[in-house]
């Protein structure tokens, strides 16, 4: 009796995707390490911390295979890209990343709708809300760079964009969570 409720091409998408959140796990990393070698502590802090993140997203694809009756093969992590050249450089490819990360996400969810497996639909949808939050993270450190001067920053400038960067938050709220009262 076959108990895997996952169709083969399902399956293997999903597996796909779990090698692309642990590589997106190391390129954090990778990304961490060149920030703290460069001495910006707490953006090396933030970046060490989001790679964890990925590797939740990894187990949970992990997680939802298994109890679905399927396989989830461990496969090779590419090695992350070279270091960035400058925090502006850092920042956007970051953002591109994340991009790029929502474009595999849908064709996962295209693959639901075309197989109408809902449980798969259902499960990616937390996904699908997860990279509204991971772009716009990504956006804000864009912006704050920005405002903190780009390539021209102060030293002053980047000491503060560090230290806040240290301590910020994991996640940001969502569109839905707006109201008149509190927009952002
Ligand atoms: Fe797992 Fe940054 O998306």
């Amino acid at each position: 009796m076959n108990t895997n409720r996952l169709s083969y091409p399902m399956q293997q998408a999903l597996i796909k995707q779990m090698t692309k959140e642990a590589h997106a796990a190391q390129i954090f990393l990778s990304y961490g390490c060149w920030a703290d070698g460069e001495g910006y502590g707490g953006i090396a802090n933030f970046l060490y911390r989001h790679a964890q993140e990925e590797r939740n997203h990894m187990t949970k694809l992990m997680r939802y295979i298994l109890d679905r009756g399927g396989v989830p093969t461990i496969e090779a992590i590419p090695a992350p890209p070279q270091n960035p050249q400058n925090l502006t450089d850092a920042f956007n490819k970051i953002f591109e990343h994340e991009v790029d990360n929502t474009t595999a996400i849908y064709e996962i969810v295209n693959l639901s709708l075309e197989e109408k497996d809902w449980a798969t639909w259902n499960f990616m949808q937390w996904f699908v809300k997860e990279q509204i939050e991971e772009e716009k993270l990504a956006l804000e450190l864009i912006d704050k760079l920005k405002i903190a001067g780009g390539d021209n920053a102060t030293d002053e400038s980047l000491f503060a964009l560090d230290k806040a960067l240290e301590e910020a938050p994991d996640s940001v709220s969502l569109p839905q969570e707006a109201t008149a009262d509190k927009p952002s």
